[in-house]
């Protein structure tokens, strides 16, 4: 194996060089010259905006991050903040558990740690939500740990550097060790984040721009003339299916049926028209039969969600009605009221199939 010290440092300060200079101004996010004005990064920020682009990109996330600080400016508010505020505020970021995983960590570091993250990959492992990937980013960003983070940015990055021709997934532990040994015990959070963005901004999946890369002169893909062949990849199997139907009734005053999704399995404890089963049966499972009550219920078409194990396909029904009637475990939210809910995003694609300009004034 090589010394790291001796021939990873350079390349190393290579990207450093590269990132002074090119770093994305992010609002988590301590720059370079912010560092240098002796500014610290504050470890709940970090935490929380890894928590939330493990979800998406950087562009949607921002408005989130925001939104969240503005809130609950400290872990201790998070902690104390209702737990229906919080799954409403990461509505549309997906992926719910994530979101109860927060709230749990929150209330972890408040409760066991006195609302100070602690600052140890280890230490931060055994937090609820924490895996390997935050562990890392965080010990390295907010705590300038020589942690070796792994992204998918990252991946990208260090599989061309070193020609990986080995396909993921199998490749990860092989890249995690390139990734370490790359890692400067100077400046680790910012060798990290420059490794990300660079991925994103210059060794990107399509077309990268080799001719601005501060690897140029030692990247092995570069030298083979075929970066985009890298990270090789297992052939990817196709998502099975899943049908179901949903149901939107609206009363003469504008107020739909809504209800509550139970706590376990996917999008727990958030809000949804009522549904039948996401089942991977097409028949019974699609028609009107399964509505909560009987009406005219009229097809408006079908929305597809694709989530990470499954792609659904919901028939969208609707029924305009002219009072609220009683509905079990349900309740009647006026339409101009929908962003105060915690709808994920599949339930806003069904509502919006039936009701075009349900979320006319939202900001997403
Ligand atoms: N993607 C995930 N974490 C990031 C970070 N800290 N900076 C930029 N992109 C990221």
């Amino acid at each position: 194996m090589m010394t790291s010290t001796t021939l990873t440092a350079p390349t190393a300060r290579l990207l450093l060089n590269w990132y002074d200079r090119h770093h994305r101004d992010l609002p988590w996010r301590v720059s370079p010259p912010m560092a240098a004005r002796g500014i610290k990064a504050e470890p709940y920020h970090v935490w929380l905006s890894e928590v939330m682009l493990q979800q998406t990109t950087v562009p949607a996330v921002k408005p989130y991050f925001t939104n969240f600080l503005a809130r609950w400016p400290t872990v201790r508010d998070l902690a104390d903040a209702p737990s229906e505020d919080v799954m409403a505020a990461w509505a549309g970021l997906g992926y719910y558990a994530r979101a109860r995983n927060l709230k749990k960590c929150a209330e972890a570091v408040t409760r066991d740690h006195g609302g100070i993250f602690p600052d140890t990959e280890e230490a931060l492992k055994a937090l609820p939500g924490i895996g390997d990937y935050t562990a890392a980013a965080v010990a390295a960003i907010a705590f300038n740990r020589q942690a070796a983070v792994m992204d998918g940015n990252i991946e990208r990055v260090i599989s061309r550097l070193y020609a990986i021709s080995t396909a993921l997934p199998a490749a990860k532990p092989l890249m995690k060790q390139k990734v370490a040994l790359l890692t400067p015990a100077d400046r680790p959070g910012d060798f990290a984040q420059a490794m990300m963005d660079l991925g994103a901004t210059i060794c990107t999946p399509k077309r990268p721009a080799c001719a601005l890369c501060p690897f140029n002169g030692s990247c092995d893909a570069l030298r083979l003339h075929d970066p985009e062949h890298f990270p090789v990849k297992a052939d990817r199997k196709t998502k099975p299916v899943r049908h179901g139907a949903a149901f939107v009734a609206v009363t003469a005053d504008g107020a739909i049926l809504l209800r509550r999704r139970i706590e376990s399995g996917l999008l727990g404890g958030m809000t949804e028209v009522p549904t039948t089963g996401w089942t991977a049966r097409l028949d019974g499972e699609t028609s009107p039969d399964a509505a909560p009550f009987p009406a005219g219920w009229e097809p408006c078409g079908t929305i597809t969600h694709v989530f990470t194990h499954f792609e659904l396909r919901l028939s969208i029904y609707r029924v305009a009605i002219p009072s609220p009637i009683q509905a079990d475990n349900g309740w009647w939210e006026p339409v101009t009221n929908l962003d105060s809910q915690a709808l994920p995003t599949v339930m806003k694609k069904a509502i919006t199939a039936a009701i075009p300009l349900a979320f006319k004034h939202s900001k997403e």
